[in-house]
């Protein structure tokens, strides 16, 4: 039994919030036990309650177009989400739901250790950039720990906004340098959570 197994099995059987019982299937998340990147997005939607995978809808089109563009395969990345049942009508997870599932993630987390890990979308953001604007800080980093975190828009929010497509596709195409970096630069100590100002915007060219 692969390490992931056990969570998955406990994601599976989870009714630890009112959307264990209005769920189809609960979506882990998908990916290596040891894949360097890291995606994570809102929720599940009306196909991923379906298949029980995630990304399998419209956005998942979407960012499976972006990994492409970086030289990357669904394959080679993990894909979660904060929260891993799909909340009815794709309303907003509510506060109580974000809250009962985020352990999950943070095991999913400490098990893969991957060496980037990039937000998809207000919800993942908050996390990680507590307070933060996603149009102010979409493209930077931070390190916490050995990690790398980059914030960017969440693909489907990109698919209604024409405008903010490039900008996306900007911000992963830092992707494969965030990992050089990571890999080059690994920092062992636990860092105290930056400010904003901190955020790094790395530079390509
Ligand atoms: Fe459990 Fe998370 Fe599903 Fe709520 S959303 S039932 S906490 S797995
Ligand atoms: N949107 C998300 O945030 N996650 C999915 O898995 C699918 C759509």
């Amino acid at each position: 039994m692969g390490k992931l197994d056990q969570i998955n099995d406990e994601i599976a059987r989870c009714r630890k919030c009112r959307l264990g019982y209005s769920r189809t299937h609960a979506v882990p998340g998908e990916g290596p036990e040891d894949a360097e990147v890291m995606f994570i997005g809102e929720a599940p939607g009306f196909h991923e309650d379906r298949q029980g995978r995630p990304f399998v809808g419209a956005s998942g089109h979407f960012l499976d177009e972006l990994l492409e563009e970086i030289g990357l395969k669904r394959e080679d990345v993990f894909i979660t989400n904060v929260v891993k049942c799909r909340p009815p009508g794709n309303r907003d997870p509510k506060p109580d739901e974000l809250k009962a599932c985020a352990p999950y993630l943070e095991r999913q987390i400490e098990m893969i250790k991957p060496k980037v890990i990039v937000t998809l979308g207000r919800f993942s953001m908050e996390r990680y950039f507590p307070g933060a604007s996603i149009t102010r800080i979409h493209g930077n980093h931070k390190r916490i720990g050995s990690t790398i975190y980059m914030a960017t828009f969440h693909p489907a929010a990109a698919l209604r906004q024409p405008k903010w497509r490039d900008t996306i596709r900007d911000d992963f195409q830092k992707i494969p340098e965030l990992l050089k970096m990571a890999k080059e630069h690994p920092v062992e100590e636990e860092q105290s959570t930056p400010d904003d100002e901190k955020y790094t915007q790395l530079r390509l060219f």
